[in-house]
């Protein structure tokens, strides 16, 4: 690989300062992407990025909650209004520690579809007329949870699952303008996101797991394709953790063991 494959190319990542999104753009910058950086925290989005790269030919960030709609579509106009747009990827996504499907509670149902779903249309909205006159790429990222059920729980597997009807369907209906939308679906990644699960991994699991970079990596594939080659979808696996079928961590249960836990 060379270090200029998106020499030339604008990206806008949301999601940015995240574990695996922190990884995005700095791969992204790294070769030669100007990136902007969208999330709610400003601070974890200039945490995620090398000082070198912090300017506006590198990385810019942008204070921006997803799940606004109207916030969302004014940032990617004010973007699109000074750059074309050649990629887009989100890697917005949350989870709830209660998340069995008796503890579920109407809120956190709202909120996680909201988040990790009702973003990407919003997202794919408000970024498709740049992606059409770029012929660009849009790269999401979903869950190996929704090809196989895990611990992850209904909302999270509903929204994943959903995201990949989201892909597949403007795909379809945006591929003969040269836009493809992709869908890479991970198993674990050892990221700050897991400590948020009621029972987070072992140190053994994380330790096996997949790293923020692996799925960079992924993303800078996807997003260096030749026009001419569309992947829609990508599962990624920790080799010694989990498999096809086989997505739960077994040292680690998240879902209950007796009726009574
Ligand atoms: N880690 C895993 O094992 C794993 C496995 C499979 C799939 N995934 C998926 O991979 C993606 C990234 O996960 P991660 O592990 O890197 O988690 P993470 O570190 O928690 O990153 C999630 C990012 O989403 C951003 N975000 C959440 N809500 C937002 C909103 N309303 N507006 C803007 N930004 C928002 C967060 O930023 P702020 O909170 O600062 O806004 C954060 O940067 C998620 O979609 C997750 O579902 C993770």
């Amino acid at each position: 690989m060379t270090g200029a494959q998106l020499e030339g190319r604008t990206a806008v990542v949301a999601g940015g300062g995240g574990g695996i999104g922190s990884a995005v753009v700095r791969l992204f910058a790294q070769h030669g992407a100007t990136v902007h950086a969208l999330g709610r925290n400003r601070q974890a989005l200039a945490a995620a990025v090398p000082p070198e790269f912090l300017d506006s030919r590198h990385v810019v960030p942008h204070t921006v909650d997803v799940t606004d709609e109207e916030v969302v579509h004014e940032c990617l106009a004010g973007i699109h209004d000074t750059t074309d747009i050649h990629v887009l990827v989100s890697v917005v996504g949350v989870n709830v520690p209660n998340r069995r499907l008796g503890d579920l509670t109407t809120r956190d149902w709202d909120a996680i579809l909201r988040s990790n779903l009702d973003s990407c249309f919003y997202l794919i909205h408000a970024a498709l007329p740049a992606l059409r006159r770029t012929s660009g790429t849009g790269i999401f990222i979903g869950s190996a949870s929704a090809y196989w059920p895990n611990g992850s729980g209904a909302a999270y597997q509903a929204a994943k699952l959903g995201l990949l009807g989201l892909t597949r369907a403007a795909s379809y209906d945006e591929h003969t303008r040269g836009v493809r939308f992709t869908t890479i679906s991970p198993g674990l990644v050892d990221t700050p996101h897991l400590a948020r699960r009621a029972t987070p991994p072992s140190a053994t699991a994380r330790a096996a797991s997949l790293r923020p970079e692996d799925v960079a990596g992924a993303c800078l594939y996807i997003a260096s394709l030749p026009a001419t080659v569309h992947v829609p979808e990508m599962v990624m696996l920790p080799t010694a953790l989990q498999a096809p079928g086989k997505t739960e961590i077994p040292d680690a249960p998240s879902r209950p063991t007796s009726p009574s836990s």
